[in-house]
């Protein structure tokens, strides 16, 4: 066995989405390499939008000492729901050892039309084109508003929520059922060899990152040891998660290995 490897390759799905950008970023700043899919004209154009988006994403002063040498990002126009596109690449790039997903509805019909299935399509996508080609850690950007160890989770918020009752109602939209489900298509391909963490942020704010934030394991309550709601907000900003997701995936792994099959919710924490 080798020394721990310290420089990751990360496959990121809908990379130009606005946590991912922070997410690429940061990775690249660290000397990771990302292949990125976004949508676009064709590669070039999918390479140039990473770009222009990199470019235009600032990077709060502090977080993790950059590498020496920046990491290098490819970039693919992909179809996210085809199992082609993930085992294609996983076969032509045998490096890839890390994919993390940012996808999420960006208009009003892929919020509310039940046979979209924006995750649980793009999940079983990538679970078939894993099982034609390789398994690989899988880090899923998911949403609050569920509880439970993934795969018996239940749409719930956190009680700390203002007007719970009223937003559980909330949890009834498509998009957020589909969220919720498809942490149950990773729990049972996690018997076939799937090793996953899905994070379960807070209500998402385009802040600066505060690192001042919590997490736990999978249910949430007023008294957590962990992270007592009684002292956390409500929100979190998408660096804040993107720093939290890169922390994560490199740790070493045997710090990584009690992340695996466990939903983690994130929170800002009251001052
Ligand atoms: N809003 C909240 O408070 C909240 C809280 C917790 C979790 N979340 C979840 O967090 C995740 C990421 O959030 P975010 O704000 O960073 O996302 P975002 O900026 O809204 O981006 C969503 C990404 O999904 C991509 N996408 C949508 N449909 C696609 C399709 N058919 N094919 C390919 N790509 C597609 C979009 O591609 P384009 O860039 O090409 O449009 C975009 O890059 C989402 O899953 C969201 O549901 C949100």
């Amino acid at each position: 066995m080798g020394p721990p490897k310290t420089r990751h390759h990360f496959l990121v799905i809908a990379a130009a989405s606005r946590g991912a950008r922070f997410f690429v970023k940061k990775a690249l700043q660290q000397g990771h390499s990302v292949t990125a899919i976004c949508r676009a004209l064709d590669d070039a154009d999918a390479l140039a939008r990473m770009q222009a988006l990199l470019d235009k994403t600032p990077l709060t002063h502090g977080c993790l000492p950059s590498a020496d040498t920046p990491g290098i990002i490819q970039a693919f126009d992909r179809n996210i729901f085809d199992p082609e596109s993930y085992q294609m690449l996983l076969n032509q790039d045998t490096l890839i050892d890390r994919v993390c997903f940012f996808v999420g509805a960006t208009s009003l019909g892929q919020l509310l039309r039940g046979d979209i299935r924006l995750c649980s399509r793009t999940i079983q996508a990538l679970i078939t084109g894993m099982i034609n080609s390789r398994w690989i850690e899988f880090y899923y950007h998911g949403s609050s508003g569920t509880e439970g160890i993934p795969g018996k989770n239940k749409p719930r918020l956190p009680d700390n929520f203002h007007l719970q009752w009223l937003l559980n109602l909330g949890l009834k939209i498509p998009a957020a059922q589909d969220c919720f489900k498809s942490e149950g298509l990773l729990a049972e391909a996690s018997g076939s060899g799937m090793k996953f963490v899905v994070f379960r942020p807070a209500w998402l704010t385009n802040g600066a990152a505060g690192r001042s934030y919590g997490y736990c394991f999978d249910t949430t309550g007023w008294d957590n040891e962990k992270l007592p709601l009684r002292n956390a907000k409500m929100t979190i900003s998408r660096e804040d998660v993107a720093e939290e997701i890169l922390r994560v995936s490199t740790l070493p792994d045997s710090e990584r290995e009690m992340w695996f099959g466990h939903g983690v919710y994130l929170v800002d924490m009251k001052k």
